[in-house]
């Protein structure tokens, strides 16, 4: 059920959301736009080492980037019309609305059986018994969604992205991308899954990144098509714990490949971890861990992405510019911030 917006609470992002991390896709390059003259000093030459040389792409790239920051001052005022206007959104599966067991694969209900959500330990037991894997240093693997409901998921999705005329773009990274919150699922849907089983598994697995305080959210689906999008460049997410959960199976490659976190780029040591998506399979890792998936050489891969936030982490250090959150108040869609005495960033959690 979603909440009436009387009951959403205030929420915050960073000043930074409104002109920094910018992706040019083309180039592979994310900048910051203060002005014209910042811009040039600070990103025409690293433009120009990677193939933008003639005044019409320096000119194109400007003009992305411009486009891009006019767009993220609107962001909150177009999310909240198409939030209410997805109300009115008529689901052709209107069982997925709530979250139901039956959409769970076994051995996901299983471990969370097993585990009995006590130790560390004996959830990486129930993990391993369960087709789980501990793949590196925080990176985990495992089944979670039945591929009925995975099915159900898509047709849902694919419904959804031909019903509606306005949808904000998740990130600038996927341009297929639709954002469940937006859509109204995750008020649903993902509060449940969240609150009912991963923040207990997050309180023992990522302690260290607010794992125990997980207090919002943001989720989105994002599709990668051989010829269109085949893959997704190196970056972190804006969370303290990300999920990425595979929803078919018809693709070849694209594995998922994570590196160092931000801010300990120095550990060189680090070897990467590469992980194979699965349907109905869950990867979870710190969102601060560089990452990139590999081209899919054949199909189309869907994923539906979680970032999981904690006030208590990211209030000391805003994780897309590395200094303490300049917060600005927005009226939905914040990034997971809190001020004074707002217990809660989320208007679901
Ligand atoms: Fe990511
Ligand atoms: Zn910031």
């Amino acid at each position: 059920m979603s909440q009436p917006l009387t009951a959403l609470r205030t929420e915050y992002v960073c000043s930074c959301f409104f002109n920094r991390q910018i992706f040019i896709k083309k180039y592979g390059l994310h900048v910051t736009y203060e002005d014209d003259n910042q811009f040039e000093k600070d990103f025409r030459q690293s433009l120009r080492f990677r193939g933008c040389s003639t005044e019409k792409q320096y000119s194109e790239v400007l003009l992305q980037v411009k486009t891009e920051v006019e767009r993220r001052k609107s962001y909150h005022s177009t999310f909240l019309s198409n939030f209410m206007r997805n109300k009115e959104y008529r689901y052709i599966h209107p069982e997925i609305i709530q979250l139901q067991t039956r959409f769970l694969d076994q051995r996901f209900l299983d471990m969370m059986q097993e585990n009995n959500l006590q130790d560390t330990d004996t959830l990486l037991q129930a993990l391993a018994a369960n087709g789980g894997h501990v793949h590196g240093p925080q990176v985990y693997s495992f089944p979670i969604f039945t591929k009925d409901f995975c099915q159900l998921l898509i047709e849902e999705i694919s419904n959804f992205k031909q019903s509606t005329q306005e949808r904000s773009l998740p990130n600038t990274m996927n341009f297929e991308g639709v954002s469940l919150d937006e859509m109204g699922f995750s008020c649903t849907f993902l509060t449940s899954l969240i609150k009912n089983y991963f923040q207990s598994i997050t309180k023992l697995l990522f302690s260290n990144w607010g794992g125990g305080a997980i207090d919002s959210f943001k989720s989105f689906v994002v599709q990668y098509d051989k010829d269109k999008h085949p893959s997704l460049s190196k970056h972190f997410d804006n969370g303290e714990v990300s999920m990425s959960i595979c929803l078919n199976s018809e693709f070849e490659a694209g594995d998922l490949q994570l590196e160092q976190v931000f801010g300990q780029e120095e550990d060189l040591d680090m070897e990467p971890v590469v992980v194979k998506q699965q349907m109905g399979h869950c990867i979870m890792h710190r969102s601060r861990q560089f990452h990139f998936a590999h081209p899919i050489t054949s199909g189309v891969r869907t994923n539906m992405i979680v970032w999981m936030r904690s006030s208590s982490i990211r209030n000391q250090m805003c994780p897309m510019c590395g200094q303490t959150p300049d917060i600005q108040e927005v009226q939905i869609a914040g990034d997971g911030f809190t001020l004074g005495q707002d217990s809660a960033a989320c208007s679901c959690l």
